[in-house]
């Protein structure tokens, strides 16, 4: 319990203090949030960038993408991959236009319900643009909590997905829930690396139960699919 406030605590303020200027912080506009997170789902942020500000540019707006002709979508994604990704993020703006006139909803089941937003990004459209306690677990926060609390679980397991997302959850400090779980895909990102975790630049490395069992090297456990 102590060392979950310290967690909690700690990654916040060191978020605040030093987060990067990255274009989709700049706003709110869940729509924005929502592109960003289906870009950065299999891209690195460097490389997503400027794609992210073209794209921007060309459909500001869900209403803007609904009406694009898909060929002018594809375009503005090629060099991205997974193409199936701007696809379902087109029918998505459309479902967005048709059902709720346009708005992305403060609503996480009709959120989930959108083509392509999956639990990951459905908790980090809720969480970073609505301020909602909802996780955003990936592979990254997996392995960070794993590491920090020297859970053991396979994180393969759907089951394991979800005992760290009801623990993501706990952890989330009141009235703070976009900027935590951003802070948490950012120790990920910055700190806590698959490969020689940078602990000693680690903000919770003090109480951080797989460093202090000299552990941290073989956390998260995950068989091979
Ligand atoms: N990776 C996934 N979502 C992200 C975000 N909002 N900021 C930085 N990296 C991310």
């Amino acid at each position: 319990e102590e060392a979950s406030q310290y967690f909690s605590q700690e990654l916040l303020t060191w978020y605040r203090r030093q987060r990067r200027d990255l274009p989709w912080r700049l706003s709110r506009d869940p729509y924005r949030i929502w592109v960003s997170e289906i870009m950065l789902q299999q891209t690195r942020v460097d490389t997503v960038i400027p794609y992210y500000n073209r794209f921007m540019d060309k459909f500001p707006t869900a209403a803007a993408l609904a009406e694009a002709p898909e060929e002018e979508v594809l375009k503005c994604w090629e060099g991205l991959g997974y193409y199936s990704r701007a696809r379902n993020l087109q029918a998505g703006a459309r479902e967005v236009v048709l059902k709720y006139g346009g708005m992305v909803p403060d609503d996480k089941s009709a959120v989930a319900g959108l083509k392509g937003v999956g639990p990951y990004t459905s908790g980090a459209i809720m969480s970073i643009a609505f301020n909602r306690p909802e996780p955003a677990v990936d592979g990254n926060v997996m392995r960070v909590l794993s590491r920090y609390f020297c859970l053991e679980d396979d994180i393969a397991k759907p089951a394991t997905r979800v005992s760290i997302e009801k623990l993501a959850v706990s952890l989330i400090p009141d009235g703070a829930a976009g900027d935590f779980n951003q802070a948490l895909m950012e120790l990920g990102a910055l700190v806590c690396t698959p490969k020689s975790p940078g602990c000693l630049t680690c903000p919770v490395m003090e109480h951080c139960k797989g460093r202090l069992e000299g552990r941290e090297g073989e956390l998260p456990i995950k068989t091979k699919a």
